[in-house]
């Protein structure tokens, strides 16, 4: 039997402390979101942004964009956020359309406003092991594993997907922490061989049923990232079959419940420790 990992209590409880650091400082933490186009799946995370923003006391504006929204007018309005100094953190809903160059709407975001720590000098302090900030789904996880005392250092990682967002972070955050990070992938030849040794594995994959209980460790600690919505249920599942895994490991994180929320606290810490930044006060990277 597994300790669930509670995603959506500690999150709320995150909101409220950082809540109360907010109010402590000279002025709000100011965060600007930008959407172009009108894919449903984001406009709720945009929503959902700006709904935390208020909760937590911060400044926020949210930009809209038509889908036909020319790079250029992007790069103009990114122009302007950078010189804001109401403004904190920027961050351009992904996925854009498809007319647009992503590497370059990144690189266009300063890299001391860059919030969800994806602009190419963010990931080089990633890799170096001193950035600021982390991406926001790693950061939770993180803090998940800080909140339920779970070690790293000496552990056994294994990160199924390599994505610029979730996976390749997430293992430089783990080795970082001395973690022993093993990642796997599409091309990985045999999944469950890697996937058995983890004391700590994480799965980013976005493949329904991907982890049977075969494929853990007992006492192993799992985390499932992936939100896979089924089209006719509207429902959400994870990468892991949960009644085969949990039985077997020691924690687990549900999906929905699990990272999805602390993807969205981490949201609003990165603002909130930019700011800081911004007005001069320390913070512990
Ligand atoms: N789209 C899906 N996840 C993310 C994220 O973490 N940041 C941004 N900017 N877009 C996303």
């Amino acid at each position: 039997m597994a300790q669930i990992i509670d995603g959506k209590a500690l999150a709320a409880e995150i909101r409220a402390n950082i809540k109360t650091e907010a109010a402590a400082l000279p002025r709000k933490p100011g965060l600007a979101v930008i959407l172009a186009g009108e894919d449903p799946a984001s406009q709720l995370y945009v929503k959902n942004k700006v709904k935390d923003c208020a909760e937590c006391g911060f400044f926020s504006r949210r930009i809209d964009l038509p889908v036909d929204v020319s790079e250029e007018e992007l790069l103009g309005i990114l122009n302007k956020l950078n010189a804001d100094s109401r403004i904190d953190g920027v961050l351009v809903q992904l996925p854009l359309p498809e007319h647009m160059e992503e590497k370059r709407i990144i690189e266009a975001i300063s890299p001391e406003k860059d919030v969800d720590a994806f602009h190419p000098l963010n990931v080089g302090r990633m890799v170096r092991g001193d950035s600021p900030v982390w991406p926001c789904t790693p950061a939770g996880i993180m803090e998940m594993l800080k909140a339920y005392r779970i070690a790293v250092d000496g552990k056994i990682c294994v990160m199924v997907g390599r994505s610029n967002i979730v996976g390749k972070p997430m293992g430089l955050r783990l080795l970082r922490d001395h973690g022993t990070v093993v990642y796997c992938h599409r091309h990985t030849p045999d999944l469950a061989v890697l996937t058995r040794q983890a004391d700590i594995l994480v799965v980013a994959a976005g493949c329904k049923g991907l982890i049977h209980g075969s494929m853990v460790k007992e006492g192993a600690v799992v985390i499932d990232v992936a939100m896979n919505r089924d089209p006719e249920t509207g429902k959400f599942s994870g990468d892991v079959v949960f009644d085969e895994v949990e039985p077997k490991v020691s924690y687990i994180t549900p999906v929905p419940g699990g990272v999805g929320p602390m993807t969205r606290a981490m949201l609003m810490k990165n603002t909130l420790t930019l700011a800081k930044l911004h007005m001069g006060l320390a913070c512990e990277h």
